[in-house]
């Protein structure tokens, strides 16, 4: 099988993450941070010790500013409802995912408004369109990093100048960009930062995280939910201390500590090779797809701007259709439809139908593309009278 679906979750992981899986509940499968025996402090050192990858990967100094969520979803919704009160306004873009669309809608129900920045054809945000939409009792800017529909990289860096010069907040989703670019949180300037541990980090599903930056008063972000921490266990509020303050109940420790065997599989392989070798698929992806007559390719033609997401249509042909006869004729994995990002669809003329998404991997193969283009070459020269 041909597997262009890291987008949605990368596979194959590293083997030292099956490993991991397979062996660490035998191992060291006993509750982290509550108990004193010797198994729970190695579940406890397991979850601090991904803690501490992640912190070096970004370049946090302060690992307890971490905090563990179930995926990028789950670290969405904290930094969402944990941020927004009654009355407050949100600035947010067309090309969110759902984790960020449908949490924001979920709260207009206590009076939270919410302004959605449009996109340029190439699915790219102005940062002074930003600013325009910004208002005195604006509290939030929420931005994807990168656009899980075609990969266009957005200006974080300038959003956040412009955010943080009106006394806002900016809560980046960096589901795709984690582990695929190089870049540290104080340099991008994100407030908050949301990502899943299961895409490019090359972990399991069922980890992800919300980091707080450096600067950011965690009296700013409430939690969302309370219960047990191992800490303060007399008093029935939670605890003020980082990580505890948002981590309430149990831990996904075995997927935490394969997250681990992942990130030191990243540190080993560097991400700027990484980003180098997606870099370079990428750009052969799109070339290739731009030559085959009646495709049309939805991607930013910058190669610094954008990830190894790349968005297609053919002429004739439902994406629907095209997903089931490349797996089932030509053995190749996609996503097709609207990526849980039907705005971000719309912004590139591909709505109601969506589109067909390549997404390679750090594991994807140059002849693993050659084969991909070929396929769609393929189709492209017999349109689907399936219906
Ligand atoms: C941009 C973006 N945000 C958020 C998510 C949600 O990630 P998760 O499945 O880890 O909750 C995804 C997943 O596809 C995504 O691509």
């Amino acid at each position: 099988m041909i597997y262009l679906d890291n987008a949605a979750t990368s596979w194959p992981k590293p083997p030292a993450v099956y490993e991991t899986l397979g062996s660490f509940l035998q191992r060291a499968g006993a509750n982290p941070g509550r108990s004193a025996h010797r198994m729970a402090l190695e579940a406890s050192r397991a979850v601090e010790e991904t803690r501490r990858k992640l912190a070096r990967l970004i370049g946090l100094s302060q690992p307890e500013r971490i905090v563990f969520t179930l995926n990028a979803t789950d670290a969405l919704n904290l930094g969402i409802k944990g941020v927004l009160s009654p009355n407050d306004h949100v600035v947010t873009t067309v090309m969110e995912h759902n984790s960020v669309r449908r949490p924001l809608r979920a709260l207009e129900a206590i009076g939270v408004t919410t302004t959605k920045v449009s996109a340029d054809p190439e699915g790219f945000v102005a940062p002074e369109q930003i600013k325009a939409a910004l208002r005195p009792n604006t509290r939030l800017v929420v931005v994807t990093h990168a656009s899980n529909v075609n990969g266009a990289v957005q200006p974080i860096r300038e959003i956040a100048d412009v955010v943080h010069a009106h006394g806002a907040l900016l809560l980046v989703d960096a589901a795709q960009t984690i582990g695929a670019l190089p870049f540290s949180i104080e340099a991008l300037g994100a407030d908050l930062l949301a990502f899943g541990g299961h895409k490019a980090l090359m972990g399991p599903p069922g980890t992800g995280a919300l980091v707080l930056a450096p600067w950011l008063d965690p009296a700013e972000l409430s939690p969302i939910r309370e219960g047990g921490t191992g800490i303060n266990s007399e008093e029935d509020v939670q605890p003020r201390e980082l990580p505890a303050r948002y981590e309430a109940g149990t831990v996904n420790t075995v997927g935490l500590a394969a997250l681990g065997a992942a990130l030191d599989f990243l540190f080993e392989v560097g991400i700027d090779r990484i980003a180098a070798h997606e870099r370079a698929l990428t750009a052969r992806l799109i070339d290739g797809l731009s030559d085959i007559p009646g495709v049309r390719v939805l991607a930013p033609r910058d190669p610094v701007h954008r990830v190894a997401v790349v968005s297609f249509l053919i002429d004739g042909w439902e994406p629907v259709d095209i997903g089931t006869v490349l797996d089932q004729a030509f053995g190749i994995a996609c996503r097709t439809g609207l990526h849980c990002a039907p705005e971000a669809c719309q912004a590139l003329g591909a709505f109601p139908g969506g589109t067909v998404r390549f997404s390679p991997g750090f594991f994807t193969t140059e002849e693993e593309i050659d084969q991909a283009i070929a396929a769609v070459a393929e189709l492209a020269r017999t349109p689907l009278q399936l219906r």
